[in-house]
C-alpha cells in the first residue's frame, strides 16, 4: 500500500536539507520497492508567512492522517520579535500528535573522529541514545511573564514518567541493557517522582540495569567518560540540553537525526539541530542529519530495515571517501554530499 509521508521543510536550511533527504529516499525506494507519496505542508516560519500560523490547520490534519512525518528545521531571526514564533508550531505539533518519546542516537563516525573535541581514547566506543520526554515538563507548564517577575511551571504525572521510562527500558533491551535515568532529585519534586517511577519500572525489566544520575554530574560524565552510557532517559528540558551537549561528541550537529514517537499515531523524524540561519540559502548545509532521519523513518515506521541500513552504510562510505561539507572541514556542497551518498547506496 502507498505510504503517505507529510514533509515539513520549514525555514532557513530546512528546505535545502529536505530536498536532499527526499532525493535519497527516492533513490532508496526505487531499490527496495518502497511505495510512497509526499504531501508537503507549510510549517514554522513558512506557516506564519503563508497561513498566519506556525502550525496551520491543514498541516496538522495532514500530519494526523500521515503514515510518517519528516520535519527539517524551523525558526530564524526574522521571527525573534514576532507575536507568534515558529517554535510554538514545533511544540504544538509534538503535543497534538502526543509525540512523547524523542529518541536521539549518538554515535561516532570512524572517519569523523578527528573532529571531536575529545581525545581519541575518550571517544572510542561512544554509542548511546538519549531518550527525551517531549510532551511534558516545564515546556508545557504555565508560563507567566510579568514586568518584574516570571514563572514557569514544571509538571509531571507518574503516568507521563512511566511511559517514557518503559520506552527507555525497551530501547535498552535491544542494546547494552543499561538505563541511566537523569534527574535533579536533590532539589526538584518532579525529579523525586521521576526517580521513584524509574525504580518501579525497573522491576518490570529484570534484564536491564538501572542507574540514577543527577543532571549536573551527568553533564560532566558525558565529557569525561561518554562511552559508559547506553540509554539515557530524562525529562524534556534536561533532554534538550544534554542532547545538544552530546552532539558535540561526533564533532557536529549536522549528523544527528532523531525520531519522536507517540503511543500509536504517526511518528515524526527530524534533525536535532535548528534552521542554521547563519548558513541558510548558501547550499552548504550538511544534509546528513536529514538523510539519517529518513533512515530512522524507514526502519522505525515502515520496517524497511534493508533501506535504512543501505542509507547508513552509504553515509559511512561517503565519509570514508573524504567527502565532507564545511561543518566537517571539507568543501562539498549540500548537493555534492547528497549525490555522493546516492552514488554509494
Ligand atoms: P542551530 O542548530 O540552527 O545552529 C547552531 C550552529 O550549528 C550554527 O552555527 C549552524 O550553522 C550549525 N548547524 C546546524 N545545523 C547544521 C547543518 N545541518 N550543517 C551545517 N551546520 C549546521 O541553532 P541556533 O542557531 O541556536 O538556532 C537557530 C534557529 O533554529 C532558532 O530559531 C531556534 O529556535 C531554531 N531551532 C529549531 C529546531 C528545530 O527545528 N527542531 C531545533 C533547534 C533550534
Ligand atoms: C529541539 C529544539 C526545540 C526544543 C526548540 C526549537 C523549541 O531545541 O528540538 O531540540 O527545545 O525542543
Ligand atoms: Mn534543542
Amino acid at each position: 500500500m502507498t505510504k503517505t509521508i507529510v514533509t515539513l521543510a520549514g525555514d532557513g536550511i530546512g528546505p535545502e536539507i529536505m530536498t536532499a533527504g527526499l532525493d535519497v529516499l527516492q533513490a532508496v525506494a526505487a531499490k527496495i520497492g518502497f511505495d510512497y507519496q509526499i504531501d508537503a505542508k507549510p510549517f514554522g516560519g513558512a506557516g506564519i508567512d503563508e497561513k498566519g500560523h506556525p502550525l496551520p490547520e491543514e498541516t496538522l490534519s495532514a500530519a494526523k492522517e500521515a503514515d510518517a512525518i519528516l520535519l527539517a528545521a524551523i525558526g530564524g531571526p526574522k521571527y525573534d520579535t514576532a507575536p507568534v514564533r515558529p517554535e510554538q508550531g514545533l511544540l504544538a505539533i509534538r503535543k497534538a500528535l502526543n509525540l512523547f518519546a524523542n529518541i536521539r542516537p549518538v554515535k561516532i563516525f570512524e572517519a569523523l573522529k578527528h573532529l571531536s573535541p575529545l581525545k581519541a581514547e575518550k571517544i572510542a566506543g561512544v554509542d548511546f541514545v538519549v531518550v527525551r520526554e517531549l510532551t511534558g515538563g516545564i515546556y508545557f507548564g504555565e508560563h507567566t511573564l510579568n514586568r518584574d517577575s516570571a514563572r514557569d511551571v514544571n509538571d509531571y504525572t507518574a503516568d507521563e514518567i512511566r511511559r517514557i521510562m518503559r520506552r527507555a527500558f525497551q530501547t535498552a533491551q535491544n542494546r547494552r541493557k543499561l538505563v541511566t535515568s537523569i534527574d535533579k532529585q536533590n532539589v526538584l519534586a518532579t525529579s523525586k517522582l521521576w526517580r521513584k517511577v524509574a525504580d518501579e519500572v525497573a522491576e518490570e525489566f529484570p534484564d536491564v540495569t538501572l542507574e540514577h544520575q543527577l543532571v549536573d554530574s551527568a553533564a560532566m560524565i558525558m565529557i569525561t567518560n561518554p562511552a559508559r552510557f547506553d540509554v539515557l532517559v530524562t525529562e524534556n528540558l534536561f533532554g534538550d540540553i544534554l542532547s545538544d551537549e552530546a552532539s558535540v561528541l561526533p564533532g557536529t550537529l549536522g549528523v544527528m537525526p532523531s525520531a519522536s514517537h507517540s503511543e500509536d499515531g504517526p511518528s515524526l523524524y527530524e534533525p536535532i539541530h535548528g534552521s542554521a540561519p547563519d548558513i541558510a540559502g548558501q547550499g552548504i548545509a550538511n544534509p546528513v542529519s536529514m538523510i539519517l532521519s529518513v533512515a530512522m523513518m524507514l526502519r522505525e515506521s515502515f520496517d524497511e530495515t534493508a533501506g535504512a541500513d543501505m542509507i547508513e552504510t552509504a553515509v559511512d562510505k561517503t565519509f570514508e571517501q573524504g567527502i565532507f561539507t564545511r561543518d566537517l572541514g571539507g568543501s562539498a556542497t549540500t548537493r555534492e554530499m547528497t549525490e555522493a551518498i546516492i552514488a554509494n547506496l
